[in-house]
């Protein structure tokens, strides 16, 4: 690897936004007025530039659109003016992308400062807790800076090897500010580290090699534990499953346990599960080759789950945690597993294979039957699992699927505060039917119709009693973001979705569905 990843920094300071030496300043401006006294301020000392931009209609303020102006003498360098679109359908969102964009443009404007001020005179600002704010501008900031390109071997490659984003808050809230910052921090790295290893390619992120990352972590956090079992130990104990999908590649299948143990004693234990596959070539039943690459994100769950992991041993929640991700590659070969094939799985129930591009339950099962087997009162897997979920929801929203009511309503929680967009399918008895196989207990793929559906009442056979919920995450996992977001790539959907619901964790009760 020739170079790393962008450094990111974010810090809060109470300067007044005009007089702010920054390479770029960036303000908020609506697509209806009147302009805040901020606005009114700066136009005055750049001699009546927003004014000229806007009557020349350059700048109208819409939702996304932006502006570059130039300052003199003193304060910031640059002005960038951010659309908010309509004052009155404006909300938390409005702010989030815009400090995307904006921290995205420093980036390309190679600052290697800049200062926000976009949330100055929001309508909502008021309501929410100031700590609140300062945490979601700061993830923002962060998600809006980041680049993938620690391949391109030249040096000057367009951006600095580091950007600080200051924060400006008119004064008082100062502290809660630096709260949020510090919370916001701890989660715009562990998702930018997702991005960056979810972004990696087969050939460098293999599951031996995505074992040692999580090892990596274990040893930087003393309140992570990790353990590996290989593809002799899975054997040891009849992971059936997990090796079926693994047996056709040269790089043999893993099992990476990770453990958050919190101080307090007596806290509930939740189990996260992450499909993991580094490359899904679809195996026998290959898949076409057209987009064939984006399967190197099929490790996109597993991969959520360990950035997730990171950032819990960082804001230290009262919940014990246990990170189970099964990894492996999904290649065809001589020993590949095949169509027909009947899998015992680590739970011991069989199934019947029909596709062999239907991986990621195969190894989900045996991660799945395994959390409830170490003492999980509740377990929620990420995957990207299936394509008939992008067809439903697109790739905007996740699926949730789900056991327990209680359950996939604080996943929806979670996600309505961290801006991450799930939405719920069924999962019931009629899809289950379509997973009967007449020759074993299960069969792996359940038809055309409902594929989302099917392949998590599969997944639900497998958590028995335990309260359980899937996110499937192919349409928001599994794609190039590079045209909707900052930078192409990977979005690293979930470590905050996760996290947050770790956080906030309340005891579900196991229904009897
Ligand atoms: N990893 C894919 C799901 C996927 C598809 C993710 C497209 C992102 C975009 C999964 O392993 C898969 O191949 N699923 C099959 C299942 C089918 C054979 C029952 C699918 O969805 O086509
Ligand atoms: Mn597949
Ligand atoms: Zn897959």
């Amino acid at each position: 690897m020739a170079r790393e990843v962008i450094r990111i920094g974010v810090q809060v300071k109470t300067s007044d936004p005009v007089e702010t030496v920054t390479d770029l300043l960036a303000v908020g401006l609506f697509a209806d007025g009147p302009d805040p006294e901020l606005i009114r301020e700066l136009d005055k000392r750049l001699g009546g530039a927003i004014g000229r931009v806007r009557k020349l209609g350059d700048f109208t303020g819409k939702t996304g659109t932006t502006a570059l102006l130039y300052g003199s003498g003193t304060g910031p360098r640059r002005i960038l003016l951010v659309g908010l679109g309509e004052r009155k359908k404006a909300n938390v969102e409005t702010v989030r992308t815009a400090v995307t964009t904006a921290s995205s443009k420093a980036v390309e404007v190679k600052a290697r400062t800049a200062a926000i001020a976009i949330h100055y005179d929001f309508p909502f600002v008021r309501e929410v807790h100031a700590g609140q704010i300062a945490q979601m501008l700061t993830e923002a900031a962060y998600f809006g800076a980041y680049r993938w390109d620690e391949y391109l071997s030249k040096d000057d490659n367009g951006r600095p090897d580091k950007i600080t984003v200051t924060i400006l808050t008119p004064g008082l809230k100062a502290r809660a500010y630096g709260q949020g910052v510090e919370i916001g921090t701890i989660l715009g790295e562990a998702q930018n580290y997702a991005r960056t290893i979810m972004n990696r390619p087969a050939n460098e992120v293999s599951p031996e090699a995505l074992a040692g990352e999580a090892r990596k972590l274990a040893r930087q956090y003393r309140n992570l534990s990790c353990t590996v079992l290989d593809d002799k130990q899975l054997a040891a104990k009849k992971f059936g499953g997990i090796l079926a999908v693994g047996q056709g590649a040269s790089h043999r299948p893993r099992l990476i346990v990770l453990r958050y143990r919190p101080r307090k004693t007596g806290a509930p234990t939740v189990g996260l599960v992450g499909k993991a596959i580094t490359f899904d070539s679809g195996g026998i039943s290959i898949k076409p080759s057209e987009g064939m690459q984006d399967m190197k994100f099929d490790k996109s769950g597993g991969v959520a789950v360990l950035a997730t992991m990171r950032a819990i041993a960082s804001l230290k929640p009262d919940v014990n945690v246990v990170g189970i991700i099964p990894s492996a590659e999904n290649m065809p070969g001589g020993g590949s597993y095949r169509p027909g094939d009947i899998v015992t799985t680590y739970s011991g129930k069989t199934v019947e294979i029909q596709n062999t591009d239907a991986e990621g339950r195969m190894l989900l099962c045996d991660a799945i039957h395994y959390a409830t087997t170490l003492g999980c009162q509740a377990i929620v897997d990420a995957a990207t699992l299936t394509g008939a979920c992008v067809v439903a929801l697109g790739e905007w929203t996740a699926g949730v699927m789900g056991s327990n009511e209680g359950l996939v309503s604080q996943l929806r929680a979670a996600a309505t505060t961290t801006g991450e967009k799930i939405w719920e399918l069924p999962c019931g008895e009629e899809y289950l039917e379509l997973m009967k196989s007449k020759i074993a207990d299960l069969k792996n793929t359940g038809g055309r119709w409902g594929g989302a559906c099917s392949a998590a009442a599969f997944l639900r056979e497998f958590a028995g009693k335990t309260p359980w919920a899937h996110l499937d995450i192919a349409g928001v996992g599994c794609v190039d973001g590079g045209k909707k977001y900052s930078s192409p790539g990977s979005i690293g959907f979930g470590v905050r979705l996760l996290s947050r619901f770790v956080c906030d964790y309340q005891p579900v009760k196991a229904e009897n569905s």
